[in-house]
């Protein structure tokens, strides 16, 4: 058995905890330990992505006057549901969903301005308001078809070894912005500047596309495009920094609304299985311009159990949970519509999560999925061979290798779905949940048993 001493749970010390005090107006609504009051609030993926952050921040947006985005791009699917109407939001933050609320697109974004035209005209023919309630950041860099071909071509070429990515050019756009060699929504307002970076981008571009055997892309048809979806999108562009800067100062409380999860992180995921931007709290940060201290909490968001869409390791994934989703209907990916792979609850990773991104409080999602389970596991600590681990290892291929050490927890085979209140849910899916957030290491805020906003449970 592994040692006991090392795996109880992570427990940031006091010092590290301690926040900076804050002199709030009587027109600031802060108030720790109430319900449903927000400052200003980062939320995170805990796990690999997709762990219901669309419909947390739906639900949080209420108490929120912005939401903003701050990392990643159209790789992101956050699905909502509103009634029956399902909506999948990609780039634009999902707060836009809830009249009134003002929404960011941060300069830490990577944005495909023809896919972004079209999640606005998608979201228009649901009846979705978009006037004077989104801008768009003027820094935010732009993913371009280049993009996306060179993210597919270097797939095929990693063969067996793919990353698995949602060849959205994600990786190429970052690395373009890296490079100092990217184009910026400012530049695709200014037409004369963005035909000229434009011709320079197609032309090196096509020479790197010929050397992997595609096709070269016609400057001509991209800029017609790019041109038309830079007229559409010129209203929404702003100096983002300066206006969340004013929203802050009027006591505004900022949502900011994570993408992809924290094992996803390009500097603390398990690299190179991982997108290509900061997904875990500092993230939000540099992605927006506001500083650390003007941030009060961090949310995390997991599943009650684990999914994963794309290659790399997945310690606790299990054909038993993976088919029982799977024939529910459930856990298949919002963007590419690919089956995600599904596991056991993964303790050791959720704490590490809580190092690294210094969540405070925990939104457990999809708690009705495990509603018919005999037996349910949760990964305690990781083994290879004799060597234990109680966090993850950076070594991709010692990851590879680790065993799951699991508890068992006695399934509460009823369902929780039209559960309202803490004390509506099973004994045993309540302690299954305060276990969870005890190997966590944070305290218990949310619980969902449903995709809708009446299915959430506030403790
Ligand atoms: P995100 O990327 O983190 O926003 O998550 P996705 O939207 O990609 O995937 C989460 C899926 O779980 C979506 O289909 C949600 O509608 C669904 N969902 C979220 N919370 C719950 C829940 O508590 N129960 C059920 N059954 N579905 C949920
Ligand atoms: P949301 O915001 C789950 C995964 C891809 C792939 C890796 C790299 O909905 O949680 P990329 O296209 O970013 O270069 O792919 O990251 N990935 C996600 N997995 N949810 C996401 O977003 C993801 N965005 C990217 O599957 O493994
Ligand atoms: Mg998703």
């Amino acid at each position: 058995m592994i040692d006991t001493p090392s795996l109880l749970p992570y427990r940031p010390p006091v010092k590290e905890r301690a926040r900076k005090p804050r002199i709030y107006t009587l027109g600031d609504f802060y108030c720790r330990g109430a319900k449903l009051i927000m400052a200003n609030t980062i939320l995170v993926g805990a796990q690999w992505g997709d762990e219901g952050k669309g419909k947390i921040i739906d639900v949080l947006t209420q108490k929120a006057d912005i939401v903003v985005r701050t990392q990643g791009g159209n790789n992101a699917g956050h699905t909502v549901f509103i009634g029956a109407q399902k909506y999948v939001l990609h780039l634009i933050p999902s707060g836009i969903l809830r009249k009134g609320k003002t929404c960011v697109i941060g300069n830490g974004v990577v944005v495909d301005p023809v896919g972004l035209v079209d999640e606005i005209d998608g979201l228009l023919k649901l009846g979705v308001a978009i006037d004077g309630n989104l801008f768009i950041s003027e820094t935010a860099h732009l993913v371009f078809p280049y993009h996306r071909e060179l993210d597919a071509q270097r797939e095929i070429l990693k063969g067996k070894n793919k990353i698995g990515t949602t060849k959205r050019g994600i990786g190429p756009a970052y690395g373009d912005k890296a490079a100092r060699t990217g184009l910026r929504l400012i530049d695709l307002v200014n037409p004369s500047r963005f035909e000229q970076l434009l011709k320079h981008k197609i032309k090196e571009n096509n020479e790197i596309l010929k050397a992997f055997g595609a096709k070269p892309l016609s400057f001509a048809k991209v800029h017609k495009t790019y041109r038309a979806a830079g007229d559409r999108l010129r209203p929404f562009v702003a100096n983002t920094v300066v206006l969340l800067h004013k929203a802050g100062q009027r006591g505004e409380n900022i949502l900011f609304e994570g993408a992809q999860g924290t094992f996803l992180d390009i500097d603390h995921g398990s690299y190179p299985f991982v997108t290509s931007s900061n997904t875990t709290a500092g993230g939000a940060c540099t992605g927006s311009g506001i500083p650390p201290h003007r941030m009060d909490e961090v949310v995390g968001v997991m599943k009650a159990y684990t999914t994963r869409v794309g290659e790399g390791p997945l310690p606790t994934e299990n054909s038993e949970i993976s088919d029982l989703l799977h024939g529910m209907g459930r856990e298949f990916g919002a963007t590419t519509g690919r089956p995600r792979r599904c596991g056991w609850f993964d303790s050791v990773a959720t704490r590490h999560a809580t190092m690294v991104n210094g969540i405070d409080k925990l939104a457990v999602t999809n708690v009705d999925g495990l509603d018919s389970v005999e037996v349910i596991r949760v990964c305690i600590g990781y083994r290879v061979g004799v060597k234990q681990f109680d966090y993850v290892p950076n070594d991709i291929e010692l990851l590879t290798k680790c065993e799951p050490v699991y508890v068992e927890f006695p399934g509460w085979k009823q369902p929780t779905h039209k559960c309202h209140q803490w004390k509506d849910l099973p004994a045993r899916a309540r302690t299954y949940l305060k276990a969870l957030a005890e190997l966590t290491g944070a305290s218990l805020w949310i619980v969902s048993v449903g995709p809708s906003r009446d299915q959430t449970i506030f403790l």
